[in-house]
């Protein structure tokens, strides 16, 4: 039959990654997290010593590496070369160099290319920066999940807090502003709404809400 396409886009910390999979689940698509991608090839370069503003020997490396997304039971891992990386890529130190990876034209060719492939097969719903705009741009449905700063930051402060981590949460939001400016303002690519995107403002709403949103939006399609 026909496959759908799902698309949720936004800045860091907005919630994509909890809402998409939920409604990935509820609806039996796949989820795809394209971040977590950006993020393994991410750590693999910093393991490797290979320098994340050098595009040809990281676009060298993803050839030679493999990244897949698994569903285990209820949870969402992240295998680099078979490895789980599941935690590592959620650290400070991916998190601080994955926009410089990310700018690379030639890295995002190779990761949207592996994208489209998996929404050839399978219904999907996927998450990311470019994906109402540039990997699925025939997308069914296009969300753009927007929140203030404050409350993104303050979101992420207490989930570092209730993993028992150490957190600071200026230091969270100057990360995020950071990330933000940077992943909006390369030249390839760059986190923008789609025009036929739907912005969802969550700075008030719970995450049952805005999935509850999601679907609805959905359900109006079919
Ligand atoms: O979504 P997440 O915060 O895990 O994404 C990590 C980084 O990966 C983003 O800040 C951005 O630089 C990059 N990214 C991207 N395009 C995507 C998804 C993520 O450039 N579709």
């Amino acid at each position: 039959g026909n496959l759908m396409k799902i698309a949720i886009d936004g800045p860091a910390g907005a919630g994509k990654s909890t809402v998409a999979k939920r409604v990935a689940d509820l609806l039996s698509y796949v989820y795809i997290d394209t971040g977590a991608m950006y993020r393994s090839i991410t750590l693999k370069a910093l393991r490797n010593g290979v320098d994340v503003t050098q595009e040809d020997e990281l676009q060298s490396l993803l050839q030679m590496t493999k990244i897949d997304l698994e569903k285990k039971s209820d949870c969402q891992i992240v295998l680099l070369d078979d490895e789980d990386v599941t935690e590592e890529i959620r650290s400070s130190i991916v998190t601080r160099n994955v926009s410089e990876v990310a700018k690379h034209v030639n890295v995002r060719k190779e990761m949207v290319k592996r994208q489209q492939e998996v929404s050839r097969e399978h219904s999907v719903v996927m998450d990311g920066r470019d994906i109402g705009t540039h990997v699925i741009p025939d997308a069914q449905i296009k969300i753009f999940l927007i929140a203030s700063v404050d409350e993104r930051a303050k979101r992420r402060h207490e989930e570092n807090l209730n993993k028992g981590m150490a957190s600071d949460l200026e230091q969270i939001k100057k990360d995020i502003e950071l990330r933000d400016l940077l992943d909006s303002e390369r030249e390839a690519s760059p986190l923008k709404k789609a025009d036929d995107a739907i912005e969802l403002d969550t700075t008030t709403m719970s995450i049952e809400e805005v999935v509850e949103s999601i679907l609805t939006i959905v359900r109006e399609y079919e």
